[in-house]
C-alpha cells in the first residue's frame, strides 16, 4: 500500500515533548491511546521506531541501529566489504562519498567506518528520521562516535543536492547510488525492514536524472548497487562491476566515456 497514514507517537514519556516535535516537523498527527493508523512512528526507551499496525507478518519494529547486531559485524568486518572495494578504497586517503539513497544507513556507515566522509541525502522524511536517529545513539555510544562523526545527513532529493554541489564547486569523489529493486517489491521473501521501506517510498526519482547527476558531480567514479541479474541502471553500462552471490556494484569510471546498455 502506498501513502500509508502514519502516527507519531511516545511510549516513552520522557520523550514526548521530542515526539510532539517530530510530528510538526513532519506534519504528522500526533496518536492518542486507543488511535489506529497504519503506521506508527514511536519514540520508546530504545529509540525512534516504526512499527506497521494489524500486520501479524511486519510485526516487529524497524529501527536503525549501527551499536549493535549485524551493523555492529559489519563494521567490524568493513575491511572486507566489497562495497569499499567498488568506491575504490585501498588504503592511503579515503574518497569523500555522497551516498544519494540514504534508507538505513548501512552502506553509508560501511564506508565511515573505513574512514570515509559521507554526505547521505535522504529525500523521505520518515526514513530521514529514523535514520537521524540512529546516527544520535551512534553518536553517543563510544564504539561508534568516531564513525557517526564522520557522516552528515541531509533530508532532501538528491538531484537537487548534486546540482547544488556541482553550482558550489565543492569536490566529491564518489557518489554511492542503492535504489530500490522495483522487481523486488511483492516477494515474500523481501525482509521486514526492506517491505516497511517499500511502503513509505512512494516514488523515486527518474533513474536516468539520478545517474546523469551522479556522474556530472562525481570526480572519481560513481557506484551503483544492483540485484545480480538486474539490468544495469538508467540503461548505461558500467566501466566494470564486482559481483556476489545476491548483488553486484556497478562501477562507472567518471574520467572515461560512458556507453549505452545494448540490450
Ligand atoms: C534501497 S534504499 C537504500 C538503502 C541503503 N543503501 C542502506 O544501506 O540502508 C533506497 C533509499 O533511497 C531513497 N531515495 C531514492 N531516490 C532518492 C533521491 N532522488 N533522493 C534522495 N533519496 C532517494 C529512498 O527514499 C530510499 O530510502
Amino acid at each position: 500500500m502506498l501513502n500509508p497514514d502514519i502516527a507519531v507517537a511516545a511510549l516513552d514519556p520522557a520523550r514526548i515533548a521530542e515526539a510532539e516535535k517530530l510530528a510538526a516537523e513532519l506534519d504528522l498527527p500526533m496518536a492518542g491511546p486507543g488511535d489506529q493508523y497504519h503506521m506508527l512512528l514511536r519514540y520508546t526507551g530504545k529509540g525512534l521506531e516504526l512499527v506497521k499496525q494489524g500486520d501479524p507478518n511486519l510485526a516487529g519494529p524497524v529501527r536503525v541501529e549501527f551499536t549493535r547486531g549485524k551493523a555492529a559485524f559489519r563494521r567490524q568486518q568493513q575491511k572486507q566489504e566489497m562495497l569499499v572495494r567498488a568506491i575504490g578504497f585501498k588504503g592511503g586517503a579515503p574518497p569523500t562519498v555522497v551516498d544519494g539513497t540514504g534508507g538505513m544507513g548501512r552502506d553509508s556507515f560501511i564506508m565511515a567506518a573505513a574512514g570515509c566522509r559521507v554526505q547521505i541525502f535522504e529525500r523521505e522524511p520518515v526514513v530521514a528520521a529514523l535514520l537521524a536517529d540512529g546516527l544520535k545513539r551512534a553518536l553517543v555510544h563510544p564504539a561508534t562516535t568516531k564513525i557517526a562523526q564522520r557522516i552528515r545527513l541531509t533530508a532532501c532529493d538528491t538531484v537537487y543536492a548534486l546540482l547544488e554541489i556541482q553550482r558550489s564547486g565543492q569536490r566529491v569523489d564518489v557518489v554511492y547510488l542503492d535504489p530500490m529493486f522495483p522487481e523486488r517489491r511483492k516477494s515474500a521473501r523481501v525482509k521486514k525492514e526492506l517491505q516497511m521501506l517499500q511502503m513509505l517510498v512512494t516514488c523515486e526519482s527518474s533513474p536516468e536524472h539520478l545517474l546523469t547527476a551522479a556522474l556530472a558531480t562525481a570526480a572519481k567514479r560513481v557506484v551503483v548497487k544492483r540485484p545480480l541479474r538486474a539490468p544495469c541502471f538508467a540503461s548505461r553500462s558500467p566501466s566494470h562491476s564486482l559481483t556476489g552471490k545476491t548483488i553486484r556494484f556497478d562501477v562507472y569510471i567518471t574520467s572515461s566515456s560512458v556507453q549505452t546498455c545494448i540490450p
